[in-house]
């Protein structure tokens, strides 16, 4: 009998460990195997047990529920992978999350793990961006953009150094893609950044993360130290003669941080303010040198790709947008967690299919996706499949793919007023748009919300400048969650809402 249970902090915070302790003393000698998670929040602590016939899931398990549960007194859900949830996706960025031991790398390699690598080390830095062009891959970090060019600047880019930085930042609302992979697979994030250090030439990767997440710090260092002595990481990569290494970086956590440019400042020590562009980091970022930044999925997805192929992975997906979306269902929603599904699924059975409706069982009003500078998109846009571009033309954004689901009860004028709130308290300070224009914004939501319905041009006006002047998308993407809340609920900023044409 094989016993597993999630150790991922969205499990510990649901009461893991207390489980954990209650099986540690009913299975006497049988082991006891933490995994990360496999994306159900909503049934964490997830119990799974293989008798031989596959894993079987019991979830949310109290400690009080083992005794039973191991005498087979209180039946399961089934096989984990035929839960529908978990059936319905396709999991490559994702494919041992929740099923191996994060932290035994031998497990990790029985699972596919180094074939990518491996791969990598027969091919020149031109074959792997050709590969990484060819697979369509575009980061996941928010701006979607292709993942092979920007490796192709730094590797074309003539420097004593270079630099590998994973943004794990992760500051969105509603996210936790990247916690998940770092808990879960670590080996996966840093083989993901060793094949880019390989490409463009760099020999020194930081991964960057907040304090917030503890737990993530902790399996990566302890990874990377696994890996290096595995030789995976350091002067010699899996024999090949090649340097690449690694190390983790912890900030204090400011929405602004995640901003490519204000985290390198961080990383170098200084304060997290945004720097103009250009020099693009690619040419000049960690100390002056060629870096390439990109977000924990981005890179976590290149291993998948090079070991299964770039035509694999493009085969999935829809228009531009190839390959696949780790989509994270949270807010008020019934069935919240990670799906990974390939691109062109539409948002409406995302939150309802998927998702399940609200955990309030009230009726949907609207989802803002991608962080708190993502549109609110209210049902009349449910229709719209998930794609940057099929996004991008209904006036919203993909970002990291946070989904986060609001009932029938949601205070759209509140929530825009707590998107300025947010930029206003979030700012950098470096451009006047955001930092004056935001705390203009929370006044002008005040007037309107105290039925001053002229000052909703005034608040359309300062939108448009918010979004031409602002030297970030922290300040220049604020206008959306305002505009869209104000474009889809019209009346409920005192304004007459037309009528359908
Ligand atoms: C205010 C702000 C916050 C951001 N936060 C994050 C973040 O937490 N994680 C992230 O990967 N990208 C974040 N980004 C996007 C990064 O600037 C950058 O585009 C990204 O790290 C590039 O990686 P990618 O190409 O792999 O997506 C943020 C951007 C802005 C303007
Ligand atoms: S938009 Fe805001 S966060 Fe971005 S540079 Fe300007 S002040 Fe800083």
């Amino acid at each position: 009998m094989k016993v597993y249970l999630s150790q991922d902090a969205a499990a510990k915070a649901l009461g893991s460990e207390a489980v954990a302790a209650a099986l540690k003393e009913a299975l006497g000698d049988t082991p006891l195997t933490r995994v990360g998670s496999r994306g159900m929040v909503w049934l964490e602590p997830l119990l799974e047990i293989d008798r031989g016939q596959g894993r079987e899931a019991w979830g949310p398990v109290a400690p009080g529920d083992i005794p039973a549960i191991l005498a087979g007194d209180i039946p399961s859900l089934g096989l984990t992978e035929e839960i529908p949830f978990l059936a319905k996706q396709t999991r490559l960025t994702f494919q041992r999350c929740g099923i191996i031991d994060p932290l035994d790398l031998a497990q990790y390699e029985a699972h596919g793990g180094l074939a990518g690598l491996r791969r990598a080390l027969g091919l020149s830095g031109e074959q792997m961006i050709d590969e990484m062009k060819a697979s369509g891959l575009r980061g996941r970090g928010g701006a979607g953009f292709p993942t092979g060019i920007k490796w192709d600047t730094v590797r074309m880019a003539h420097a004593d150094q270079k630099y590998i930085v994973c943004n794990a930042d992760e500051g969105d609302s509603g996210t936790f893609a990247d916690r998940m992979i770092m808990e879960g697979d670590p080996f996966c994030l840093i083989e993901g950044m060793a094949i880019a250090g390989l490409c463009t030439g760099a020999t020194q990767g930081y991964v960057y993360t907040r304090s917030e997440y503890p737990d993530a710090v902790a399996v990566m260092r302890r990874a990377i130290e696994l890996a290096r002595a595995a030789g995976v990481l350091g002067g010699d990569v899996l024999g090949s003669g090649r340097a690449f290494d690694m190390e983790v970086r912890v900030g204090a956590g400011a929405y602004v941080c995640g901003e490519e440019t204000s985290l390198l400042n961080s990383l170098e020590g200084k304060r997290g303010v945004v720097r103009a562009k250009p020099p693009l980091p690619a040419l000049e970022g960690f100390l002056g040198r060629p870096t390439v930044v990109n977000n924990v999925i981005s890179l976590a997805t290149v291993p998948v790709i090079f070991e299964k192929g770039a035509a694999h992975y493009a085969d999935f997906g829809l228009g531009r947008s190839r390959g696949t979306i780790p989509v994270q269902i949270a807010g008020n929603v019934k069935h919240g967690g990670l799906f990974e599904t390939a691109f062109g699924m539409s948002l409406g059975d995302l939150v309802e299919e998927i998702g399940g409706g609200t955990a309030s069982g009230r009726p949907v009003k609207a989802v803002q996706i991608g962080g708190p500078l993502g549109a609110y998109f209210g049902r009349e846009k449910f229709d719209t499949p998930f794609g940057y571009e099929e996004f991008d033309g209904q006036g919203g954004l993909i970002g990291h793919a946070g989904v986060v689901v609001f009932d029938d009860s949601a205070d759209m004028l509140g929530m825009a007023r707590f998107a300025m709130e947010f930029c206003a308290v979030e700012s950098c300070g470096k451009c006047t748009p955001c930092r004056i224009g935001a705390v203009r914004g929370v006044e002008t939501l005040d007037r309107i919300k105290a039925g001053d319905g002229a000052a909703v041009e005034v608040l359309t006006d300062l939108c448009e400048v918010m979004k031409d002047g602002s030297l970030c998308a922290l300040g220049g993407f604020t206008p959306y969650p305002v505009l869209s809340a104000l474009e889809a609920f019209p009346e409920e900023f005192g304004q007459v809402k037309e009528a359908a044409e």
